[in-house]
């Protein structure tokens, strides 16, 4: 008998969990751990790169293949000038602290988003941690930085168009496939879980065409607070639902 790959046995309570092929996480809550341990939010986002090691970790554990966190988001930009510099001076840091470990684990990484308004030393560090990873063959880590999915759709609509104009192709022709493949996420599967920290729930233009059957997930703990225990409690969750996609669900069958 083959053992569904899906289905990891939980390390802690020993209980089947069903895991996702491809987990988002929208990491939130930073600055409200900060501000409530009387500290200042960029002391959450240094622990909140901390939950992210851990989180990267478990997904190789349990097995999850694809793993997509938002990090940065275009809207982001509207906070003070020293949060932006200091949350963009963190990329450089994880990516110099943990490029060695990611290599060793096999973690292919992935930065999406636009790389319109970054420094250009900036982007040689984004580029530089994909090619030293692009071989790599065990977890898709996709960091989504500077990313807004609004703003995707709009750079997947303006490519397919040039196509159109170039007579590449024609219009008749355009179908979901042909915007999965524009998308920044082109090859990837879509999400199957999305979980958010921090009680907030909304999706705040987070893969908004990926995540079209995506469960979601909405937990209180601020993302610093984001462990195993976390985790398994969401991946529980996940296990008890019932994925439809239009269809009548097991339970009806
Ligand atoms: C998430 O935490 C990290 C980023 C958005 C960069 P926040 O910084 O949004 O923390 P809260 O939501 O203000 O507590
Ligand atoms: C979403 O969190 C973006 C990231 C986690 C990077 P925000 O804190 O920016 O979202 P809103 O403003 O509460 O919707
Ligand atoms: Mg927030």
């Amino acid at each position: 008998m083959s053992i569904d790959p899906a289905i990891a046995a939980d390390p802690v309570q020993h209980a089947p969990v069903r895991v996702p092929e491809h987990l988002g996480v929208i990491m939130d809550g930073n600055g409200r751990w900060a501000i409530a341990r009387g500290k200042r939010r960029t002391e959450g986002h240094i622990e909140g790169v901390k939950a992210l090691r851990n989180l990267v970790e478990l997904c190789i554990n349990y097995g999850v293949k694809h793993l997509t966190v938002f990090s940065f988001s275009s809207e982001n930009w509207t906070r003070p000038r020293e949060e932006v510099a200091f949350i963009f001076n963190l990329l450089r840091r994880f990516v110099a602290s943990d490029l060695q470990r990611l290599i060793r684990n096999n973690v292919k990484v992935r930065i999406i988003g636009t790389r319109e308004g970054l420094e250009p030393s900036l982007v040689r560090v984004i580029d530089d941690v994909e090619a030293k990873t692009a071989g790599n063959t065990g977890l898709v880590l996709v960091v989504a930085f500077n990313y807004g999915a609004k703003a995707e759709i709009a750079e997947a609509t303006r490519r397919i168009a040039r196509e159109v104009a170039a007579g590449r192709l024609s219009a008749d022709d355009i179908c979901e496939a042909t915007i999965d493949a524009a998308l920044y996420t082109a090859g990837l599967p879509d999400p199957d879980l999305i979980i958010r920290t921090s009680g907030e729930q909304r999706i705040s233009n987070f893969l908004l065409w990926q995540a079209a059957y995506a469960e979601f997930v909405f937990v209180d703990e601020h993302w610093p607070d984001f462990d195993e225990s976390s985790f398994v409690r969401v991946l529980e969750t996940f296990s008890r639902r019932d994925r439809r996609f239009g269809g009548i669900g097991t339970a009806q069958k």
